[in-house]
């Protein structure tokens, strides 16, 4: 059938199958103009099929030659309805690895559950033996825990309410959006979903069963950002869910350390991917630095990103660079004084008129439609696919 973007609001229900192959196959392309390098042998990604998790199984296949398993919650097509993105990027990814007998598996399902693991575990005592690498990348709105007990995710601030410039995508004007104060139990059940306990109980499963490395490594992912979201993403739920996040990095590493196996968090950019655009205030925050970062020749996507902290962060000469905080920054460009402080002078001027001018909306748009495998130069949208 012919394939066509259907937006409504933060999300496309349609993807692409050619676009999300070429996506991959283009950042493919990227890690491997940069040569490859040493570093992880055999990795296992969770939250392997869009975005940053996407990108860093990219980088362990095509970077440092590794052997990948990739687990990710995606939909099959069913009739007239085509699959998720990340469906199409994981058959995509699978089939580029397999042309240069590159080994990767990809499981489809729920990283939460025990099943998941055991079936992830199966697969690596039969092929694999033993990890060295498993990188944290789940975002889900929702996760049912092994007593059976589902919980979700609350975008909410802890305090106070918050107010700030909004831009509204259906009309393209600017105005005031209030994200309100979470309860006790939002904070705990967004703790729960996007914390480090399930991230937690997967180290423990792999070093029950026998199938990590000595001397592994495990990373998570966090967002830190600026003052102006920090009602969001340091102090609100999510901030809560995240410094759980680092607390737990501290936990496994202290846990495992007679094995040497090493949990960090890296704080990575804010980007355009389907975990961040469904923030009020943040799309605006987004097109606002992306203009900034354009202009002065820094913008970095997922997978630039990923390049820069698996290449000169995790497995470089100099060993894990480690900031201050504990943990590994590729936030270092967008958090640059020059780059922020510009960011604020915008926010303070930016409104619905001079939204087109000062913001790199076209940018925000662009990104979002090839998360879908829309918009991308070379493929050809009149054709008939196979979904
Ligand atoms: P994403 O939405 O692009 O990817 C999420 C991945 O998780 C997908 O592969 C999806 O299939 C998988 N997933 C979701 N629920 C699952 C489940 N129950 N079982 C198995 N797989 C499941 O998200 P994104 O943005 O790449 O986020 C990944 C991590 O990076 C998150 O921890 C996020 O907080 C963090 N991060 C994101 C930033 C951003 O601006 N997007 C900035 C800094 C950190």
């Amino acid at each position: 059938m012919i394939v066509e973007p259907k937006v409504k609001g933060f999300i496309c229900t349609t993807a692409h199958p050619v676009g999300c192959a070429v996506n991959v196959e283009k950042q493919i392309e990227y890690v491997k103009s940069k040569g490859s390098f040493e570093g992880a042998k055999k990795v296992l990604v969770l939250g392997a099929s869009t975005g940053y998790g996407l990108a860093s199984r990219i980088i362990a296949a095509f970077g440092m030659g590794a052997s990948t398993i990739g687990v990710s919650f995606e939909k099959e097509a069913k009739g007239k309805r085509t699959a998720t993105p990340g469906f199409y990027n994981t058959k995509a990814f699978d089939e580029f690895a397999k042309r240069e007998g590159i080994y990767a598996k990809s499981l489809n399902g729920d990283a939460f559950s025990e099943k998941m693991k055991d079936d992830v575990i199966n697969l690596i005592r039969e092929d694999l033996g033993k990890i060295d690498l498993v990188v944290y990348s789940l975002a889900a709105p929702r996760r049912t825990t092994p007593d059976g007990t589902t919980y979700t995710s609350a975008l909410k601030t802890v305090g106070e309410p918050f107010t700030q410039k909004n831009w509204n995508l259906g009309d393209n004007t600017i105005s005031d959006a209030t994200i309100t104060v979470a309860n006790d139990d939002e904070i705990m059940s967004t703790i729960k979903v996007m914390g480090g306990e399930d991230w937690s109980d997967w180290i423990d499963a792999l070093t029950d069963a026998d199938v990590l490395s000595e001397n592994a490594v495990t990373v998570a992912y966090s967002y830190i950002g600026p003052e102006l979201t920090y009602p969001i993403y340091h102090d609100g739920t999510i901030g809560q869910a995240k410094a759980h996040l680092k607390k737990t990095a501290k936990e496994i590493t202290s846990r495992y350390e007679d094995r040497g196996i090493k949990a960090f968090v890296s704080v990575n950019k804010a980007l355009v991917t389907q975990a961040s655009t469904a923030i009020p205030v943040v799309p605006l925050y987004l097109s606002v630095l992306y203009k900034i970062m354009k202009d002065k020749g820094i913008h970095e996507g997922c997978i630039e990103q990923m390049d820069r902290l698996y290449r000169t962060k995790l497995y470089s000469e100099k060993g894990y660079m480690i900031e201050g905080d504990g943990m590994l920054h590729v936030d270092d460009y967008e958090m640059r004084e020059d780059v922020q402080t510009e960011v604020m002078k915008v926010w303070n001027e930016i409104d619905s008129e001079s939204l087109f001018r000062l913001a790199d909306t076209e940018g925000y748009w662009l990104d979002f439609y090839q998360m879908f495998g829309f918009r991308i130069d070379g493929v050809d949208y009149s054709a008939d696919v196979e979904v």
